[in-house]
């Protein structure tokens, strides 16, 4: 095993490169009383603004409707033909009543909000009232600091009162679902979007001067690389602010996986996943868009994304909704995912969580390798003030045999995935947090969700 003590900070807590004092040969004795550690001489000077400085907040809205289940999805949904209005209705006056209880039961009244998030399902099925009152609440109890306000839709679902609506509740980040720009692979996922009417989508969007992202799936069935190409090629021709490209993931629920166990349905396989995916980076860097995220691309790098970016880098944010989950105050939380347990619970005054766990300090270091690379790059001399330990020397191995395989630069305080490991991402943090989880010895909890 690793001598991890090497790679502590000095043995102060400082963030000081200081020789490790070595009590190894001192015999025991009675003498130094310990008063505080670390010692009070490390103590830095601090008015009082910086000590009473608040963390910032972010919230995430989860909205669990659908127009219909696209055979790809694996969300927990219920679409809009099987679900009444009324229970919609139900649902926007639970997320009121959950922001309510939730400020005071954990004391996050009056925090400094930064991010705002509505995702799904599909929030463009909410009507415009009902986000009204849903910010309207949000107002009431938290402080909104020029906040990120971003909106997921199907663009089938924008209409004029929507995007009027947006604009006027404050919306400046649109994130569009629309997986692939070639009609004919569209219309085998059970969606209905078009070309046409995607491309009015978001030019409308926009013209309202929000930042505007669209998500493109690669690995659908259908997908040829010329229909891939040409789902790129477009993306980057509307001229969007960020292409969010994300790999087809299975699960059980999903329609695909039924016609596949019936033998109905074979999709891309993995050599043809990956060329997509390859070709589309490539193509995206070529046109000036940058990954701000391993699987968002920027115009020039521009643009980031602050709630998901915040939220890996271990910021506070709590999720409201079914299903919804985050982490406040070391603590990681997440609501139950059936949309009528949820609404019973808020309903009747009682908290709809369903599971939790206290983050323990090795958590945190965990935390902040395997999401934080997610954002493409790790500061090691941030980690090193935040955890007091030099990630390069704990993981020297793991870091030379990424960088053997052109996964990851080392430069300086700086690690950064390269233009393969973009690929990769999760694989070269899982590849880290292993190695310090074999440091720390023990922590035996699989990294996959
Ligand atoms: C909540 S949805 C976006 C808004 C809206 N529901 C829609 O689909 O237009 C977020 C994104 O998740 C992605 N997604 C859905 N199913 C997926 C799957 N099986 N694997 C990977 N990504 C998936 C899609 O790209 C989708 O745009
Ligand atoms: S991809 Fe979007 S619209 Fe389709 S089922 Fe999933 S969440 Fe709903």
């Amino acid at each position: 095993m690793k001598n991890l003590k090497i790679a502590l900070v000095g043995d102060t807590g400082s963030g000081t490169d200081e020789t490790v004092p070595d009590y190894r040969n001192e015999a025991p004795n009675r003498d130094g009383f310990v008063v505080a550690w670390p010692p009070q001489r490390y103590w830095k000077s601090a008015s009082e603004d910086d000590l009473s400085a608040e963390k910032p907040l972010h919230l995430y809205f989860h909205i669990p409707f659908c127009l219909q289940r696209c055979r790809y999805c694996f969300f927990k949904i219920e679409i809009l033909s099987e679900s009444s209005h009324a229970v919609r209705e139900r649902y926007v006056n639970a997320l009121c009543r959950e922001i309510e209880q939730v400020a005071d039961a954990h004391r996050l009244r009056g925090r400094v909000v930064k991010s705002i998030y509505f995702g799904g399902g599909t929030p463009s099925v909410i009507q415009p009232e009902q986000l009204a009152r849903i910010k309207t609440t949000i107002e009431a109890c938290f402080r909104l600091d020029e906040p990120e306000f971003v909106f997921e839709i199907e663009p089938i679902t924008l209409n004029n009162r929507m995007i009027d609506g947006l604009a006027d509740l404050g919306v400046n980040r649109i994130s569009f679902g629309i997986q692939s720009f070639d009609d004919r692979v569209v219309a085998l996922t059970g969606r209905h979007d078009t070309d046409e009417k995607n491309s009015r989508a978001i030019e409308r969007a926009l013209k309202t001067g929000a930042v505007v992202n669209i998500d493109l799936l690669s690995g659908l069935e259908g997908e040829t690389t010329e229909s891939w190409q040409h789902s790129i090629n477009r993306a980057i021709g509307l001229g969007v602010h960020a292409v969010t490209v994300y790999k087809l993931e299975l699960y059980s629920n999903a329609h695909y996986m039924s016609d596949i166990r019936q033998g109905k349905l074979s999709l891309p396989g993995v050599d043809e996943e990956i060329a997509f995916a390859r070709w589309g980076l490539a193509r995206l860097r070529d046109s000036g868009y940058l990954p701000s995220t391993y699987f968002t691309f920027t115009r020039e790098g521009k643009y980031p994304q602050r709630h998901i970016i915040s939220r890996w880098r271990g910021e506070d944010m709590y999720g409201f909704g079914a299903s919804a989950f985050g982490t406040v105050s070391g603590y990681s939380r997440q609501n139950l995912s059936e949309i009528d347990a949820y609404l019973a619970r808020v309903e009747s005054g009682l908290s709809p969580t369903q599971r939790v766990l206290e983050l323990s300090s090795a958590d945190h270091m965990l935390r902040d390798v395997v999401m934080g690379l997610k954002t493409t790059m790790i500061d090691l001399g941030e980690y090193r003030r935040r955890h007091g330990m030099r990630l390069d020397v704990v993981l020297a191995e793991e870091l030379a045999h990424l960088v053997h395989e052109g996964l990851i630069d080392h430069n300086g305080d700086l690690l950064r995935l390269t233009d393969e490991g973009v690929l990769y991402g999760d694989y070269c943090g899982r590849y880290l947090g292993a190695g310090l989880r074999r440091a720390f010895s023990g922590d035996t909890r699989p990294l996959r969700a």
